[in-house]
């Protein structure tokens, strides 16, 4: 008898699990280190940054994703912490989720590694055109008030949207640096997506960013 209810509980496991899709079936992702090293200089950088709105599905090597993800928000200056953007008053307010296929992770700068947020492919949740759902990376700027200490209520949007448009930048350049097609974007599904992101009310999603090669 209780063979076969060990037996049932098991099945019934089987048939469950698959439908769940809790963040803990991802691994983290440790990054290489990145490479700092390199890349077109500035003035040519700056010559060739554009959006782009056509991704080829193609994924981005684990190298080109450690290096996109310093330029964009690293930590350039271990001594201090500081990052490859500014910040007001060095708040550090802003989170870099990464949306691609398997689900979406947090960057962690300091250990380098993406941290599972949740399973699933979300890139469609990430923006209301038709071509989001085809770049393999998306970038989502995520600040969380908490950290805007002495902030005044009425400024955290415009403190949260500033410090993120550095980082994107910061993307941009480095995709015109290494070739890579992005686009930024404002027009973001803000409720689905900080829900499937696990987002605290505290938390402000800015803009998204599509990253990938670009469609030939
Ligand atoms: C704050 C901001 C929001 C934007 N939002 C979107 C967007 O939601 N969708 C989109 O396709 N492009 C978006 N863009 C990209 C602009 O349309 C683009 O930068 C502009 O057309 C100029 O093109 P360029 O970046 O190639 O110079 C946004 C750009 C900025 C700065």
């Amino acid at each position: 008898m209780r063979h076969r209810f060990l037996i049932s509980i098991a099945l019934m496991t089987a048939v469950l699990l698959p439908s769940w899709t809790p963040a803990q079936e991802l691994a983290p992702i440790q990054l290489p280190a990145p490479q700092t090293e390199g890349g077109k200089p500035l003035m040519q950088a700056l010559k060739l940054r554009g959006t782009s709105r056509a991704f080829a599905p193609d994924p981005l090597p684990s190298q080109t994703l450690s290096n996109l993800l310093w330029a964009a928000w690293g930590i350039n200056r271990p001594d201090s912490g500081k990052r490859t953007a500014p910040s007001a008053r060095n708040w550090q307010e802003t989170d870099v989720y990464v949306v691609m296929t398997a689900g979406a992770y947090l960057y962690d700068a300091a250990a380098n590694i993406l941290k599972p947020v949740a399973s699933g492919d979300l890139r469609a949740l990430t923006g209301s055109q038709e071509f989001v759902k085809d770049a393999p990376v998306t970038l989502v700027f995520v600040a969380d008030t908490v950290r805007m200490k002495g902030a005044q209520a009425d400024m955290h949007q415009a403190y949260a949207w500033g410090d993120a448009a550095f980082i994107s930048q910061n993307v941009y350049l480095f995709c015109a640096s290494e070739g890579l097609a992005t686009g930024v974007r404002a027009m973001v599904e803000r409720p689905a997506l900080a829900k499937a992101l696990r987002l605290a009310p505290s938390q402000i999603i800015t803009f998204a960013q599509c990253v990938g090669y670009p469609k030939k």
